[in-house]
């Protein structure tokens, strides 16, 4: 049940050397794409890293505490096409939101690391810095990276929160 995917579900930064499987992986990412889309651009796209060294390059970025990233066993770069659209924030959001909701039902854990402004440890802008390490054209924008894999922490207890402090009905 969807609820209980979503109570599930924790940032987990610590994973297992054990790779996704293609076939999840890419079934994942096929429904991530799914959800609702401002005049149905669809301008998200996924960039999907396993390799060593470039794991080990976005985890020097570290100004978001991204040292972790060098050790994960893949993440998944959501970004957006900004020329045919305006939403991309919201739509590279919803992917991702889906995208880690998609990955615990698989028995896969998540975290979300944003990339979307700021700056590398060297001072170079990170969406320049992305473009240059990937080849990603100068259209698309990357919000954040969603490392993948299965995790290896202990989940640490949920902190509970009143809700209904925050739902307010016909008046704040
Ligand atoms: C917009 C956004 C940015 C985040 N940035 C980071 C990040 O840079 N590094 C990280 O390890 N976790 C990041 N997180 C994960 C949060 O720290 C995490 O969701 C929060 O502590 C709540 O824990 P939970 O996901 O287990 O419920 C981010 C989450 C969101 C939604």
């Amino acid at each position: 049940m969807l609820d209980e995917i979503i109570k599930d579900r924790r940032t987990i930064r610590k994973f297992e050397d054990k790779p996704v499987p293609r076939e999840i992986l890419e079934e994942i990412l096929q429904y991530s794409l799914m959800g609702p889309s401002y005049g149905n651009a669809r301008p998200v796209q996924f960039l999907v890293v396993e390799d060593k060294e470039k794991l080990k390059a976005l985890s020097e970025i570290e100004t978001f505490g991204t040292k972790y990233i060098a050790d994960v066993p893949e993440v998944i770069l959501i970004m957006a096409d900004t020329e045919i659209s305006q939403t991309w924030v919201e739509e590279c959001s919803i992917a991702a939101s889906y995208l880690q909701l998609l990955a615990q039902e698989k028995g896969l854990n998540t975290s979300w690391v944003n990339l979307k402004s700021g700056e590398t440890n060297d001072g170079v802008e990170i969406q320049t810095f992305l473009r240059t390490l990937f080849g990603i054209p100068k259209n698309f924008s990357t919000l954040c990276m969603i490392p993948i894999g299965y995790g290896s922490e202990k989940v640490r207890k949920r902190d509970e929160f009143d809700v209904s402090s925050k739902v307010h009905y016909e008046k704040f």
